[in-house]
Order: structure tokens, then C-alpha cells, then sequence
């Protein structure tokens, strides 16, 4: 018996990077990443749903040779979890899209570069190769969607997510306190709060402050200001059933809808021709009173998932919580803050470092639960406390 080794012990778990991100990102950064919506009660709702859940395991199975090997959309990926799309990346880690990419590329999972990333298609398409899915926050301008999916064809990527759960932006309070503007207004207090992170500075002062990279082709990039306003006006508040079926036929991979939390829309997903329903309530981000995704899993997928895949995200931190939510009903799971804090702590090598870190864990869970495929997650015994 051999413990698993990590590129840096010093780190075991995601709760480790946290803490070392905030250490190292300005403040103004630090809490764009860390925070949710409100008093973010839909945030702590998804870590106490997901811990409320326990799993019985079964011993006496002798030698086991755990694979997270899974299939998805006819593709083979080293585990069942990827990194999902986050917006403006760049401002909590300079070139993080890319580091994102090569990271999925090198290990063989997805990753989700967002409409409102600021590095672009044609710049981390081919970083990913085979593992890049590209997600859409609808524009209003039919022209523009064209050209933006055309784009993500023309760079590579293999399937076309749609975000649903921004109708409208979120309040973000505590976002707001730590006077986050885009673009940046440079006071006193904020400046003190760079200076106190040369390696960010530095990197970020190479690298050009981040901006909506994808939005730019569409828009006078004179001023940061410019961009700002435009895709403030011009992403969101227009996404209904018949705008998912126009971009359903435009695009001739899989097609993912993002943000579901009832049956009602998974089943309408379905009808419009979803290839997938994504579980999540945007890590608590956009409405506070949402439920916690991983409560409203089971029923969704009982309803919809021998017509369509299920994704969940939402709380993800740890191998047991992937196992707790492919028990409930998904094919595949994403963590979004986990692998920011990764990088944000540990720069380049901190998205492979959270990959290893979660890949030694759910084979780990799979040991002590005794089981030696992903698919025999689905039929554990399953309590809660
Ligand atoms: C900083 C940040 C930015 C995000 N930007 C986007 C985005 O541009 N598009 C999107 O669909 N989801 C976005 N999300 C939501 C994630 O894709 C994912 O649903 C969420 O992080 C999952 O919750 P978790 O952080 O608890 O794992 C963002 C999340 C974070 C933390």
C-alpha cells in the first residue's frame, strides 16, 4: 500500500489553495473569486448539502485497481470532472485561460473557456486541442452569436455550452464593497492592495490589464470603458426556448445547457434538443434563495437522464463530493472555484496541481468504498445525516 504522492504536500486540499490564494491576489481580486450573491447563503447551502450526505462503504474486497476513466459524448476523458467556464480569468491570474487550457490538454479533461473570458478562442482553441468546450452567454445581436460560434468552430472546440442563470446580473455585495469596477478605477486603497502583490503586478503589467478579449472584435477597443458598456447591453436578457433551438441547429457538436435547477426546464432542454442538462446554481453567485444544486440533482435527472446527459457543479471540493454527486445522478462534474484557487496560488502549476489533487482523492474514496469503476458510483448505499 503506497500513499498517493502530490506535486506539493504542502497543499492536501483545495481548503490549502484557498488560503494560499488569498495571500496572493490583490484583495479587489480575491474577492471577485471567493464570493457568492447576497449574504451568500445558496454558496454555504451547496457545502452543507453536499456534507449532509453520506456514503456506506463495503470491505473485504481485496486488491482493487480503481479507473476514473469516463465517457462522455463519445470521448474518453482521464476523469469524470473538468474546469467550467470563469468569466474575466485573467484578473484573478494573468494568462489563466491558457494555463486552463494547456492543463486540460495535458490531462485529458474539459475545459470551458466563457464568453466573458478575457483571453480568446482563437488563442486557447488550440491549447486545449481534443478537451475545449466553449460557452455562450447569448448576444443579443444575431450576427454577433454567429460570428462568436463561428469562432469557437474555427478554434477547435468540441462542445457549445449555454449559460441560462444570468437573466440579469446579481447584486454581488461583496463585490461591490471591495470597490470591483470593470474597467478598474485605480484609488488609493486599490493601488495599496497591488503593491502588496508584486507577482501579480508584474505578471499583470506584462501581460496587459484583462479585458472582455472575446467581446473586442465587436466593439472600439479605444477605451476599456467602451467594451464595458457594450457587453453589459449586449450579453443576456434574451435567452428564451426558441434562441436555444437557433443555436441547437447552428452548432453540430453536443450542446450543453447551463444553470438548470428544475425539472420543468430540464425536460423543455430536452425537447429542445440538449444534448446535456448542467446542474448548478452558478456556485451561488446569481440568486441567493436557489436551492443547493446538489438537492434538486436526483429529481432532475430522474426525469431527464435517459434523454440527456447530466453535468452538476456547485460545491464541488474533494473526490467525495464528486462520488456523492455521480450517486445522485450525474455523468460528469465540474468545480469551478477550486481550480481558480489553484492557479491563483500557485500560478502555472496550479491547475495540474488541483487535478492531481482531486484525481488522488476520488480514486482514494473508491478504495475505502470499495468499488472499482465510476459507473459503480451510481449504486452505493447512500444516508443522510
Ligand atoms: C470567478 C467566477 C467566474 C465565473 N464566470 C462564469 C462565466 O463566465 N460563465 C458561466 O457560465 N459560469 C461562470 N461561473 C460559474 C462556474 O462556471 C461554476 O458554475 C461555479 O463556479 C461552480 O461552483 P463552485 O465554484 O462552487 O465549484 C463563474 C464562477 C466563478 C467562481
Amino acid at each position: 500500500m503506497r500513499v498517493a504522492a502530490l506535486p506539493d504536500d504542502r497543499y492536501p486540499a483545495i481548503s490549502d489553495l484557498r488560503r494560499k490564494a488569498k495571500k496572493n491576489i490583490p484583495f479587489f481580486a480575491w474577492e471577485y473569486l471567493d464570493s457568492a450573491t447576497g449574504e451568500e447563503a445558496a454558496m454555504h447551502r451547496n457545502n452543507d448539502a453536499l456534507g449532509k450526505i453520506t456514503l456506506v462503504p463495503n470491505f473485504m474486497k481485496g486488491f482493487l485497481q480503481p479507473s476514473v476513466e469516463t465517457e462522455l459524448f463519445g470521448q474518453k476523458f482521464s476523469a469524470p470532472f473538468g474546469i467550467p467556464p470563469i468569466g474575466y480569468t485573467s484578473l484573478m491570474w494573468p494568462n489563466a485561460e491558457q494555463i486552463f487550457a494547456q492543463t486540460a490538454a495535458r490531462h485529458r479533461i474539459p475545459h470551458c473557456l466563457s464568453t466573458v473570458a478575457s483571453d480568446t478562442p482563437e488563442n486557447c482553441g488550440p491549447l486545449s486541442g481534443e478537451y475545449g468546450w466553449f460557452q455562450l452567454y447569448p448576444p443579443r445581436q444575431e450576427k454577433i452569436r454567429n460570428d462568436i460560434i463561428q469562432r469557437a468552430k474555427d478554434s477547435g472546440y468540441k462542445v457549445l455550452v449555454v449559460t441560462a442563470d444570468v437573466p440579469w446580473p446579481s447584486m454581488r455585495e461583496r463585490q461591490r464593497r471591495a470597490g470591483i469596477s470593470i474597467p478598474p478605477k485605480i484609488t488609493p486603497a486599490i493601488l495599496w492592495q497591488i503593491m502588496r502583490r508584486p507577482e501579480w503586478a508584474y505578471r499583470t503589467l506584462k501581460r496587459g490589464r484583462p479585458s472582455f478579449a472575446v467581446m473586442e472584435k465587436y466593439v472600439d477597443i479605444s477605451s476599456l470603458g467602451n467594451i464595458v458598456q457594450f457587453v453589459g447591453e449586449e450579453l443576456g436578457g434574451c435567452l428564451d426556448w426558441e434562441y436555444f433551438a437557433r443555436v441547437r441547429e447552428q452548432w453540430e457538436g453536443p450542446v450543453v445547457l447551463k444553470g438548470i435547477l428544475s425539472v420543468e426546464d430540464a425536460k423543455s432542454a430536452v425537447k429542445a434538443g440538449a444534448d446535456a442538462i448542467w446542474v448548478s446554481n452558478h456556485g451561488g453567485r446569481q440568486f441567493e434563495a436557489a436551492p443547493a444544486a446538489i438537492d434538486v440533482l436526483p429529481e432532475i435527472a430522474a426525469a431527464t437522464g435517459k434523454d440527456a446527459k447530466i453535468i452538476f457543479d456547485s460545491g464541488i471540493r474533494s473526490g467525495g463530493d464528486m462520488v456523492r454527486a455521480i450517486r445522485l445522478g450525474a455523468d460528469f462534474v465540474f468545480a469551478g472555484r477550486p481550480f481558480m484557487y489553484g492557479i491563483s496560488a500557485l500560478g502555472e502549476k496550479g491547475a495540474d496541481h488541483v487535478y492531481e489533487l482531486f484525481h488522488h482523492d476520488l480514486v482514494n474514496n473508491m478504495h475505502q468504498l470499495g468499488i472499482e469503476t465510476v459507473e459503480a458510483m451510481k449504486s452505493l448505499e447512500l444516508r443522510r445525516d
